[in-house]
Order: C-alpha cells, then sequence, then structure tokens
C-alpha cells in the first residue's frame, strides 16, 4: 500500500499535466491533496527570488571542493547537510558564504546555475531572474568575468537545451562596505548587457536600503532595474520598506512581509503596483505583537501582488519551486485560482518584453482553463 506523502511525491514527479493529452487531463479543479501536487507540478511558474549561490547543493560542493583541490571540514555530503543549522538571518548567512568558499572558476559558475537551471526547468519553471553576489567572490580573487561569464554561457544553453529563460540581477552585500558595493558595480557594469537588475542582500541590520542610495542611482542610469531585500522582523524593518518605496524607488521588494503590519505602506505599495518576492520558508512568519503570523496569506489577502519563490534551497531542506508551492498551500490554504494568481504575478511583474510576457501568460492561461479554472 502506498503512503500518501510518496503519492504526493509520485504526483510531483510525474510527466506535466500540460504535457498530457486532453482525455488525459483533469476536467475539474484539484479537490485533495495528490491533484494538487499534480496541478503545482505542471503549473507554468517564475521564479525571481533565488540566490544562485544558494542553490549550491552538498553533492555539488564536494565536487567542486576536488576539482579545485579545497578540502571540506566535513566527513561526507550528510554531515555537512547536518550543519545546516541556523537560527536567524546572521545565523543563516554566515553558513551560506562560507559555503560558496568552493566557487572559483568560470566552469564552477557555469555547473552552478545550470544545475539550478535544470532543476528549475524540471519543475515548469519558464522563466526565471536570479540573484548572485559578486563582493564575495571578487574578494576571494576571482574575476568578475568568471562569475559573469559562467553563468551566462549557463543561461544560454541552458535556454537553447531546456527551453527554460532567464536573466540575472547583481547583489550588493549591505553588511559590507558602500565602497566595496561601489567596486563590484563598477567591475559588472562593462557586462551591464548580461544583467537586468540590481539588489541588495545579506544582514540587514544596521544596514538600511539608504546606504547604498548612490549605487541604485548610478544602476538606474545604466539601464538596470532595482530591488531590494526587506528581510522580515528586521529593526527598523517598516522604516527600510518606506525608504526602499518612497526615497530609493524600488521596482520590486524581496520579502517585505512586515509590510501587512502598516495599512498606510500597503496602499502605498498596491498604488505603485510594487511587486513582493515572498519565501514562505524562509521569511513565512511575521512576528506582530509577539504572534507569528502568515505572511503570504495576510499579503494575498491585501491584494499585494505577491509571487512566491524558493529563496536558498540548498540550504532550505533543498527544496525547490514545486515543494515550496505545495507547502505553501497547505500552511496558507492557497486555492488553485490564488495559485494560477501567484503565478500570474509573476509573469506580470517580470523584467521582460511584451511578447515573452503575453507568451507566459496564454500558456497560463491555457493550463488553467485545463484544469476547468479561469486564469
Ligand atoms: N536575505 C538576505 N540575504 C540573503 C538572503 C536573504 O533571503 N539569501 C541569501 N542572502
Ligand atoms: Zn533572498
Amino acid at each position: 500500500m502506498h503512503d500518501r506523502r510518496q503519492i504526493i511525491r509520485a504526483a510531483i514527479a510525474a510527466p506535466l499535466a500540460c504535457a498530457l493529452p486532453g482525455w488525459a487531463r483533469a476536467a475539474t479543479p484539484p479537490t485533495d491533496d495528490v491533484a494538487m501536487a499534480r496541478f503545482i507540478a505542471g503549473l507554468p511558474k517564475a521564479e525571481f527570488h533565488v540566490h544562485l549561490e544558494g542553490t549550491l547543493e552538498a553533492e555539488m560542493k564536494f565536487a567542486l571542493a576536488k576539482r579545485n583541490n579545497l578540502s571540506l571540514p566535513y566527513a561526507d555530503v550528510e554531515a555537512m547537510k547536518r550543519s545546516y543549522i541556523y537560527h536567524d538571518l546572521p545565523s543563516f548567512l554566515k553558513i551560506y558564504y562560507d559555503g560558496m568558499q568552493v566557487l572559483l572558476t568560470e566552469q564552477d559558475f557555469y555547473d552552478l546555475a545550470y544545475g539550478y537551471l535544470s532543476k528549475a526547468a524540471s519543475q515548469n519553471v519558464l522563466y526565471a531572474e536570479m540573484f548572485f553576489d559578486p563582493q564575495e567572490h571578487l574578494k576571494r580573487g576571482v574575476p568578475i568575468e568568471a562569475v559573469i561569464g559562467g553563468i551566462t554561457r549557463a543561461r544560454a544553453d541552458a535556454a537553447k537545451t531546456l527551453g527554460i529563460q532567464s536573466q540575472l540581477i547583481l547583489c550588493f552585500m549591505r553588511d559590507l562596505s558602500a565602497a566595496s558595493a561601489m567596486e563590484a558595480l563598477d567591475a559588472a557594469l562593462p557586462y551591464k548587457d548580461k544583467l537586468v537588475g540590481v539588489g541588495l542582500d545579506s544582514d540587514e541590520k544596521g544596514n538600511p536600503p539608504e546606504k547604498f542610495a548612490e549605487h541604485f542611482a548610478k544602476a538606474r542610469a545604466a539601464g538596470l532595474h532595482v530591488t531590494m531585500h526587506c528581510d522580515v522582523n528586521q529593526e527598523n524593518t517598516l522604516g527600510n520598506i518606506r525608504t526602499a518605496l518612497v526615497d530609493l524607488k524600488a521596482e520590486r521588494i524581496d520579502h517585505g512581509g512586515n509590510i501587512v503590519q502598516s495599512p498606510e505602506l500597503v496602499a502605498l505599495a498596491k498604488s505603485l503596483g510594487i511587486p513582493f518576492t515572498v519565501c514562505p520558508t524562509f521569511s513565512g512568519k511575521v512576528m506582530d505583537d509577539g504572534q507569528p503570523i502568515n505572511a503570504l496569506r495576510e499579503m494575498l489577502d491585501a491584494g499585494l501582488k505577491v509571487s512566491v519563490n524558493s529563496d536558498d534551497p540548498a540550504y532550505m531542506g533543498s527544496e525547490y519551486i514545486t515543494e515550496v508551492l505545495v507547502r505553501a498551500q497547505k500552511d496558507s490554504a492557497l486555492t488553485p485560482a490564488e495559485l494560477v494568481r501567484i503565478e500570474r504575478n509573476a509573469f506580470e511583474t517580470a523584467w521582460i518584453p511584451a511578447e515573452q510576457r503575453d507568451g507566459y501568460l496564454a500558456r497560463l492561461d491555457a493550463y488553467a482553463q485545463s484544469w476547468d479554472l479561469t486564469a
């Protein structure tokens, strides 16, 4: 007899529902866990909040360490995975930055990016905008050409071989100096045609968005889009969201769940049409008067343009977008129509040309209709 979790896993792994002949497709919206898992697996998806270095699986870390003649302080993959224990943003970041020390060559960055893109494509992600943290690599003497070059080559191969389209967002590490971020931006600007935007990540405490006002202005003048992390439950969290939206004119907010505590900021974000990239695995719970509230549920109910994303899947139980959505569906009681709405929000707010967007939206509409849902 099959265990229910096994059946759900099999449904996730099954051939995509949109690839099934018409007679084999579900004609009604999913009503049980198994159908829901199948529905989510086949849903055409976009992902905007995924740190490439956060997709560095332990297996690949061992392989790259071997190739680069580095030793790792773990006996094996399992021991390494057991060390991924964190309880807040700084303790997570320590593990995350330690992990990326094995990335040294253009081929390493190619393998990292191609690995993520093949996983994403296998989960029906049609389009991804991926973060990377160049400062951490420049610090180790890795040239920017190796970082951007390897990722760009992987993007091109993945588009050709797997059909997944992607773009790249350079993140400033907010806990390093403003000068270090400017050096990274200056090093990357000759490759700006390989980038779609800039972002802001790492430890928010003591590093408000205005520290990088000049960097964002310069990037924008170079034709790049601008997004920023506003991690949940940070010091002056609402103040930082306000600064990002009002003073720095962020086009998108990564995480940003605490906004639901301010009706005024919610109204502002809605009037500006700002999208929010929510990562339920990492930033799902906003603390409100000492009580956790479900950020995704509250943001959807507030009418914000929310997408769902995997953030750093290699450090979050190797749960990629389909698993994240399956879990979010349960935790946030998402209806099939809301799942379609989430992906619609994503495609609508992607930094892509209108024709590409229309193609994705048409695929999403056709998929929703095949389940008897209107998109
Ligand atoms: N927040 C801040 N910095 C990060 C994150 C995040 O979610 N992931 C990787 N670096
Ligand atoms: Zn993030």
